[in-house]
């Protein structure tokens, strides 16, 4: 088979084939098979995924084509996601290094970064103090310290001291450790006399049956990155309780709950959620301000 194979576009449209047959799950920074095929390949030849029409019927040589071969047989045959396979994944348009220590990011808050988080915080060149909880490779905290933050400083906290050794990497990677600094904690609890501007937040939030049903490609995610008790609350309802200590006094949080949305109205039928809606698809996103989670323990909310 490999000798009836010759040019790009050959290993493109041959691999978006077998992922295709194979039935592979897309949503880890890409939609489909034939963008799949088109970052391995490029990966695989050290080209930029925007590929010049002229170098669609480039030949390959036998060892590339057994560079390319190999990496969509550990895609196919093991469903590691394409991310981890490259080390790079994509957010707020930038480029960040993830490997197995760090969930692939694809969370909608980057639309909301991409957007300065317009309407919902009026004056971005004021904000300076912004908490990036659970941070997984840095990927919020970074891209919001360089698109919508300037004047702002970050902490990227995680507890995991594997995924903050990643985080660390990318901060490095884009020249922040000024402004953007990786915290070891279990959620607020090295954080204490803190008080930020805005504290932005994608916990883990799948509950245990679900994340047991989800494709083989979440299982090569930390587990540690998903995984939120039976009801996929175990973190949000902390966070909910505890954020108005470490916030200012019009200080706000936004948190990603996904699937685990209709859970927490249900939980908290009064409290007022506003719910982000997103262009680019996503959903489960929701915005308080500190005065409304205030009130959370108080039996009008609950
Ligand atoms: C859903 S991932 C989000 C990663 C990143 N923010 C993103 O959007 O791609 C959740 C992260 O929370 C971290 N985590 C889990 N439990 C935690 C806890 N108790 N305190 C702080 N971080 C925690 C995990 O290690 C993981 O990196």
């Amino acid at each position: 088979m490999i000798n009836e194979l010759y040019t790009i576009g050959d290993f493109i449209r041959w691999g978006a084939t077998q992922f295709n047959q194979a039935n592979l799950f897309f949503g880890h920074g890409t939609e489909n098979a034939i963008d799949e095929a088109v970052v391995l390949v490029c990966h695989a030849l050290h080209l930029p995924p925007e590929i010049p029409d002229i170098l669609w019927h480039s030949k390959l040589t036998t060892i590339e084509k057994q560079t390319v071969l190999d990496l969509f047989n550990q895609r196919i045959e093991q469903r590691i996601p394409t991310p981890y396979l490259t080390g790079e994944a994509w957010f707020a348009h930038l480029p960040f290094f993830v490997d197995k220590r760090v969930l692939i990011p694809r969370s909608p808050i980057a639309e909301l970064i991409e957007q300065k988080f317009q309407p919902w915080v009026e004056e971005p060149n004021e904000i300076k103090h912004v908490l990036d909880l659970c941070t997984g490779s840095g990927c919020i905290a970074i891209a919001s310290a360089l698109i919508a933050f300037p004047n702002a400083e970050i902490d990227a906290v995680d507890i995991s001291p594997q995924a903050l050794e990643v985080a660390k990497k990318n901060i490095k990677r884009y020249d922040l450790e000024q402004r953007v600094h990786s915290i070891c904690s279990d959620l607020f609890s090295n954080l204490s006399g803190k008080r930020y501007d805005l504290i932005i937040c994608n916990p883990p939030y799948v509950d245990s049956h679900a994340l047991e049903t989800m494709p083989n490609e979440y299982h090569h995610e930390p587990r540690l990155g998903l995984e939120a008790g039976d009801d996929g609350l175990l973190f949000v309802k902390q966070i909910l309780e505890t954020a108005p200590d470490y916030l200012t006094a019009d200080g706000k949080l936004i948190v990603e709950v996904g699937a685990s949305q209709s859970q927490l109205i249900e939980q908290y039928p009064n409290l007022p959620f506003r719910w982000i809606e997103f262009q680019r698809g996503g959903f489960g996103v929701f915005l308080l301000t500190r005065e409304e989670c205030s009130f959370i323990s108080s039996s009008s909310y609950v």
